[in-house]
């Protein structure tokens, strides 16, 4: 399992105003899209190319284009804030959902909606913005896999020590994505010292 937490300045002055109580969700959007277009690019930065001719306005040349499909899939809610990025990016991207709301009593993520593209033989980036306790990126990368996937990465804004420590567990060829390793979880299973309810803060639900 590899761990690659963003290094570039911009992502953390992003995360620093995402993290602030005091941001209100039409900026936490804001924010929260240009953050992900980063760990997006840091996530793929290693994609398969092939070499293709062009003509330019002079003459032709040898080029180099993307070499392999690609699929996001964010987990909903709060993954939908990352989709945008991705489409920007690679507007060929296709496209899967996996619902999961995690349990405010037990924590325990369960499942109520999901729709997958064909995932054999794409780079999928499964993309949620929080990595808690890492049930439900497991859950939904158990899932992917079901439907095909061998390509995983897992792209995330914060994660928390144990989710990181369960994807080791249940998923050690995923690499992980994010801004942010934080501290620890509360007693409740909130990211210390984290930015909160993602989905709540994108969405004004709390
Ligand atoms: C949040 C978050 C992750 C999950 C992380 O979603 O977006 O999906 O919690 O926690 P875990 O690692 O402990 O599973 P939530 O279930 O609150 O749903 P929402 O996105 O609809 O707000
Ligand atoms: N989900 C969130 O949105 N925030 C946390 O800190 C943990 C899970």
């Amino acid at each position: 399992m590899s761990l690659h937490v963003s290094q570039h300045p911009l992502a953390n002055h992003l995360l620093a105003e995402l993290r602030d109580v005091k941001t209100e969700p039409a900026s936490f959007r804001r924010r929260a899209r240009l953050l992900s277009t980063i760990l997006m690019l840091e996530a793929t930065a290693d994609l398969p190319i092939r070499k293709e001719i062009v003509e330019t306005p002079l003459e032709k040349t040898e080029a180099t284009k993307l070499g392999c499909g690609l699929a996001v899939v964010p987990i909903l809610r709060a993954g939908l804030s990352m989709l945008e990025s991705a489409l920007e990016l690679f507007p060929d991207v296709a496209v899967g959902y996996v619902g999961l709301e995690r349990s405010h009593e037990t924590a325990v993520a369960s499942s109520y909606y999901s729709k997958l593209p064909p995932l054999a033989g794409r780079r999928v980036l499964c993309v949620d913005p929080m990595l808690a306790t890492g049930g439900s990126a497991s859950q939904a990368i158990a899932l992917l896999k079901q439907h095909g996937a061998t390509d995983v990465s897992l792209v995330c804004v914060v994660a928390a020590p144990e989710g990181v420590e369960r994807m080791i567990q249940d998923h050690p060829e995923v690499p992980i994505f994010v801004a942010a390793l934080d501290r620890e979880l509360n007693g409740s299973k909130y990211i210390l010292p984290g930015l909160g309810d993602y989905g709540d803060r994108l969405y004004g639900t709390h």
